[in-house]
């Protein structure tokens, strides 16, 4: 069965919230933001000009004082279900690791310190990841996760790029397959797809590759963190495409390589997302794949006869159904061992 386009099946009520609140909420919480630290500074300012029993006595001078660690037990306290769960999170070795630097502050580590909120128990006197700006979410995660070996170049990523922060993929907090972390393929294409519904149709085509069956995942073929190949693209081999990975009799190196395989690419001839025609071509049939580079001539003038694609050679009389199915013949098109014509 195939599944449900993602368009006409509801996004999940948590994607959705977390991605409206990414959009929406950023001015505000700039506004909020910019709001703070002016009071703040003003605060200073006119602390530093006034005498001190010029004070508003309303600002009692411990609410200046920056916020500390008070622990995760504090947290516990209020946050029960939220700790229970914590327990089985692999974030859980920040509470009790010590080489981590938050032993005993896991929540804090990403929450910030909290003695503010654990007394005031408002929203506004602690920090949560979601409603920062992207950049600054990024940040708080990169404190610990930048020099992973998956995550080349991910700050180069289209999705840092375009305020797709880490967690629009990643929740800390929910269980589930697109909770922490997707690992099946399933589940991770209904998270990418639940964003790129264009390409996702694409799969929908009758030649592509099996990810509607869940037999593969977009992140077979893409990094969702980015990488240093065009459209984030896995490598295989240091910096080969990822394609080798699977198609390794397309690698080579062959005695006869053929120029556009090495050198432009598989996208030249192929629509790996999907494509109307077999074998996943640019063009409906093969003879037009190849005609595109292989025949500067149009129809038949006169003298020439009609036989396109002359040259070379003039013997690929097209008129000929013989001819039309290039590959008949060529059959080694990605390259070859032993022909200098791919013709084995
Ligand atoms: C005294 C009880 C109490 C303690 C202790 C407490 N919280 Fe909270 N926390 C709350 C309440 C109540 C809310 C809901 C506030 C609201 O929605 O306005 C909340 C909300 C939050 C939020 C969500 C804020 C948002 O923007 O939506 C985070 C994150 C949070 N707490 C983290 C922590 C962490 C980390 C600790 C430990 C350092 C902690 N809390 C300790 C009562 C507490
Ligand atoms: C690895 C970073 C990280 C750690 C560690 C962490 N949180 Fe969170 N927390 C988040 C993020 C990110 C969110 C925003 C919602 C989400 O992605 O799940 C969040 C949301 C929350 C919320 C708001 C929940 C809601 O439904 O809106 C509370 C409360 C909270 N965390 C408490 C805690 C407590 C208590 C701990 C420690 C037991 C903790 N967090 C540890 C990152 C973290
Ligand atoms: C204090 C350091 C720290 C911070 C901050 C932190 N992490 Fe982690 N994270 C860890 C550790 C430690 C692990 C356990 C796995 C490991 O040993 O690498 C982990 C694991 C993960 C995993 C992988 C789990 C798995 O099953 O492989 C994801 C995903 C993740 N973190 C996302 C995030 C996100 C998103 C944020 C920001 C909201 C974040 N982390 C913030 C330390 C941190
Ligand atoms: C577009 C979605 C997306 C974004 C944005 C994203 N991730 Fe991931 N991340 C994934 C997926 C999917 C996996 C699972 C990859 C796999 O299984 O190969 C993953 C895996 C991970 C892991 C597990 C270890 C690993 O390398 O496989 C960590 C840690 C992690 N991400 C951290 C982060 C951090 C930190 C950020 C933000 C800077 C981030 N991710 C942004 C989708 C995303
Ligand atoms: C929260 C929405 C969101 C999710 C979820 C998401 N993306 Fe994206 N992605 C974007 C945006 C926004 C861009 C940048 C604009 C564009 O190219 O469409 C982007 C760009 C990309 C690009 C284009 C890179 C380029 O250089 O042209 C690739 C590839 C990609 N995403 C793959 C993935 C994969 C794989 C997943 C699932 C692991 C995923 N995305 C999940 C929003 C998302
Ligand atoms: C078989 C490999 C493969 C799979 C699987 C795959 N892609 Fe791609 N994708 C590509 C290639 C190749 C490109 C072109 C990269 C380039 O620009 O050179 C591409 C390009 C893209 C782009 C850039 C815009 C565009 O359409 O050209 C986005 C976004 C994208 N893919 C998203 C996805 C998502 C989401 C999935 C999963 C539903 C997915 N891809 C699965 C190979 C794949
Ligand atoms: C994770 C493994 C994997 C990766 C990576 C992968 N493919 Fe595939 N590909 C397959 C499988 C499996 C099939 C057979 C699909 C089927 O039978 O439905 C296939 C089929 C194809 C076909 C069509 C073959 C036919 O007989 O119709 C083409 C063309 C193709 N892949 C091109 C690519 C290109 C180009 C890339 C890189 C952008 C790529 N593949 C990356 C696994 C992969
Ligand atoms: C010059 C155009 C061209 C380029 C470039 C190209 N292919 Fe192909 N490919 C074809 C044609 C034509 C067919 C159909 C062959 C047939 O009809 O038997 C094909 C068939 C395939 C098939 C299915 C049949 C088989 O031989 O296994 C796979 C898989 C495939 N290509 C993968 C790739 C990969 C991976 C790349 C990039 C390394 C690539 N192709 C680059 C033209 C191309
Ligand atoms: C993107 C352009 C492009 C496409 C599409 C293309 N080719 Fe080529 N082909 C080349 C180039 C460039 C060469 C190298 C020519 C040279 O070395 O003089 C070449 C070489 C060849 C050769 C060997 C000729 C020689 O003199 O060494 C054959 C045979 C061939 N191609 C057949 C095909 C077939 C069959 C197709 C369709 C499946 C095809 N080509 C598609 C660009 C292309
Ligand atoms: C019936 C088998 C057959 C078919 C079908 C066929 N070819 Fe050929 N082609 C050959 C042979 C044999 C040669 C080698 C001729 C020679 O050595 O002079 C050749 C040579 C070529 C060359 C290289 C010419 C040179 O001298 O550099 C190209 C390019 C080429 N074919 C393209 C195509 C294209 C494009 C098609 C499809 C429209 C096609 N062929 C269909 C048998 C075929």
């Amino acid at each position: 069965m195939l599944w449900p386009l993602p368009a006409t099946k509801p996004v999940p009520a948590a994607l959705r919230k977390r991605r409206r609140s990414a959009v929406a909420l950023l001015p505000a919480v700039v506004l909020v933001a910019a709001l703070f630290s002016s009071a703040a500074l003003y605060g200073a300012q006119a602390q530093a000009s006034k005498p001190a029993e010029a004070k508003p006595a309303e600002a009692p001078p411990a609410e200046n004082k920056p916020a500390t660690y008070v622990g995760s037990e504090t947290c516990q306290a209020c946050h029960e279900d939220i700790f229970k769960a914590f327990q089985k999170n692999p974030h859980w070795v920040v509470q009790t690791d010590k080489r981590r630097g938050f032993e005993n502050n896991a929540c804090e580590s990403c929450h910030g310190p909290g003695s503010k909120h654990a007394e005031s128990a408002s929203a506004a006197d602690i920090r949560n990841p979601e409603k920062l700006p992207p950049a600054q979410t990024d940040r708080t995660c990169l404190k610990c996760h930048l020099n992973q070996p998956t995550h080349v170049g991910r700050l180069q990523s289209s999705h840092a790029k375009n305020q797709v922060s880490c967690t629009a993929c990643h929740a800390i907090h929910r269980n589930g397959p697109n909770g922490l972390v997707a690992r099946k393929a399933p589940a991770i294409n209904e998270l990418c797809a639940s964003c790129h519904t264009s390409q996702w149709v694409r799969f929908q085509l009758p030649y592509k590759h099996r990810l509607p069956e869940g037999a593969m995942s977009c992140v077979d073929c893409h990094n969702p963190h980015g990488g240093f190949r065009p459209g984030q693209m896995q490598y295989f081999a240091g910096n080969e495409p990822g394609c080798f990975k699977c198609h390794g009799d397309k690698r080579g190196p062959f005695t006869y390589e053929h120029a556009p395989v090495r050198f432009e690419g598989c996208m030249t001839c192929h629509e790996p997302h999907g494509s109307a025609n077999p074998r996943m071509l640019a063009r409906q049939e093969v003879r037009y794949v190849c005609l595109e580079c292989h025949a500067n001539l149009p129809l038949s003038t006169a003298g020439a006869g009609t036989v396109l694609g002359v040259v070379p050679p003039a013997f690929h009389d097209l008129r000929s159904p013989r001819f039309r199915n290039c590959t008949i013949c060529h059959q080694k098109v990605h390259g070859s061992y032993v022909d200098r014509m791919f013709l084995k």
